[in-house]
């Protein structure tokens, strides 16, 4: 269904003002909620809100999501973008701030951030929203980085965090083999 996605230009003007962004998002949103209607798999999930986030956006530059598999040990999932770090621990990284705190962080300058995990030299700023279950159990992170300097505000904070609420109730399905 190419039609659903909506493709940003990404070679021309990439900042977006907050009425632009609040539309797109807009759009975005409705269109991720009625695809993962009814969809009760947590990679299918992540793998469609990462594709159609990217592609919406001209200042995204690498969308995805590490998944919390130990204690204190995020591995990459579902993304968008150049490659990236395979694994993040709690400790480091703006990844692991927002595990460890729960909390959304967001980096105007990633080359300020203490520890900051540089998987790719071009990204000038990103944003870290944790995800959690239906329980309020950590999940997993999602990480936006952009190549423009603090390219996230708090339009892409408010969306993003609601975005991810629902991935909330969906669950890793093993697979079943006939
Ligand atoms: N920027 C992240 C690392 C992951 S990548 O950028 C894809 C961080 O410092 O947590």
């Amino acid at each position: 269904m190419a039609e659903l996605t909506l493709v940003a230009d990404k070679t021309g003007e990439l900042r977006m003002d907050t009425a632009a962004k609040d539309e797109r998002y807009r759009d975005v949103a409705a269109m991720i909620r009625s695809s993962l209607d009814g969809e009760p798999d947590l990679l299918a999930g992540m793998a469609t809100i990462a594709c159609l986030l990217h592609n919406a956006f001209p200042y995204y530059f690498w969308t995805g999501f590490y998944r919390r598999v130990g204690p204190t040990r995020l591995l990459v999932g579902p993304y968008q973008g150049t490659m990236g770090c395979l694994e993040i621990d709690f400790a480091r990284g703006v990844c692991g701030a927002a595990a460890r705190e729960r909390r959304t962080q967001r980096v105007d300058d990633v080359h300020a951030f203490p520890g900051h995990i540089a998987c790719d030299s071009a990204s000038a700023s990103e944003i870290v929203v944790p995800v959690l279950d239906a329980a309020g159990e950590l999940i997993a992170v999602l990480d936006v980085d952009s190549t423009i300097p603090a390219a996230f505000d708090e339009t892409d904070q408010r969306w993003l965090e609601e975005i991810v609420t629902l991935l909330a109730d969906k669950a890793a399905l093993p697979v079943v083999s006939a």
